[in-house]
């Protein structure tokens, strides 16, 4: 008896083999599929085929070869965007207790990065932070918020979310950092001004190049290096390394680590925080 043939999927159905699936995300975003992932992914990327009127998973992922708005989407799809306002709030409170502080001492204009921002209340948060402790500080901040997936920063850009979604903050920071836009349960609350002008926000895939961005004070990244292997994750470290001022700040996720041997680049400096050495104040407090 002869074995069933087995479905080459690039032409005859919309299957994909898994490991095609993980490349291309790979090769995209970085991201590594976890077990329980791929097979959510793939109907996903079946939906999508289909709506485009595509017979096969491999005509999809030629579209997106090509096409960047398809590509856009995409990536949509395949990143996990969870986030809040204030979301693990204690590096809200290094930042303004012991950051800030510091800070203040320089002058200069100072540079924060959300790396991996998602829809943005991390770097509003970060703002709200700066205003509430020391506007003349804020004034003088600039926070560059990145992001790989294009639906994500359109919702991060507009600074408009849901009643469900201001959850996490109070009253009084909603009163004094928001206005408000419709009734009832369609009401939405926008970031005010003040705020608006202090974040920039920009598509970026982490693993590309970074053209002209600034030495960093403080870098916020959080909950991304999880989905990235252990190789990406330590080139990372240690271009986060380079992308720091000397004294500067990374704060990372509760569920991440710098790695023993790079702690000589990034020195622990309290919970999922770290700091770039500084040669001229080897006792970075
Ligand atoms: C779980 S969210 C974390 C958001 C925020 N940092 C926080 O902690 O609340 C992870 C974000 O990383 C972004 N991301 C994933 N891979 C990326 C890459 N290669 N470059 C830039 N951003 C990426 C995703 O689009 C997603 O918005």
């Amino acid at each position: 008896m002869t074995a069933p043939r087995a479905c080459p999927c690039r032409d005859c159905c919309l299957d994909g083999a898994p490991d095609q699936i993980a490349r291309m995300v790979h090769d995209l975003s970085g991201i590594v599929i976890g077990p329980d992932k791929g097979d959510i992914l793939r109907a996903r990327f079946q939906r999508r085929a289909r709506l485009l009127g595509l017979k096969t998973l491999a005509a999809y992922f030629d579209l997106i070869a090509g096409a960047s708005e398809e590509r856009d989407r995409f990536i949509s799809l395949l990143t996990t965007n969870v986030t809040g306002f204030f979301r693990e709030a204690h590096h809200f409170d290094l930042l303004a207790r012991q950051i800030m502080p510091g800070l203040d001492r320089i002058g200069r204009r100072i540079n924060i990065w959300s790396a991996g921002c998602s829809s943005g209340p991390e770097p509003w948060s970060i703002a709200m932070t700066l205003q509430g402790h020391c506007a003349a500080m804020a004034r003088r901040t600039r926070i560059l918020a990145c992001d790989i997936d294009a639906a994500v920063l359109h919702k991060a850009r507009s600074g408009c979310y849901g009643a469900d979604e201001v959850t996490g903050l109070s009253a009084a920071q909603i009163n004094r950092h928001f206005c408000a836009c419709g009734d009832g349960p369609l009401r939405r609350w926008r970031v005010a001004p003040p705020l608006r002008g202090m974040v920039e926000f920009r598509q970026l895939n982490l693993h590309d190049v970074w053209p002209g961005l600034p030495a960093f004070d403080v870098i916020f990244f959080r909950n991304v290096s999880i989905y990235f292997d252990p190789p990406a994750q330590r080139r990372l470290w240690q271009r986060f390394h380079d992308q720091l001022r000397p004294g500067g700040w990374l704060l990372i996720g509760h569920a991440e680590r710098v790695p023993a041997d790079l702690q000589h680049l990034l020195r622990p400096a309290g919970l999922t925080a770290y700091r770039r050495p500084d040669q001229n104040c080897e006792a970075v407090p």
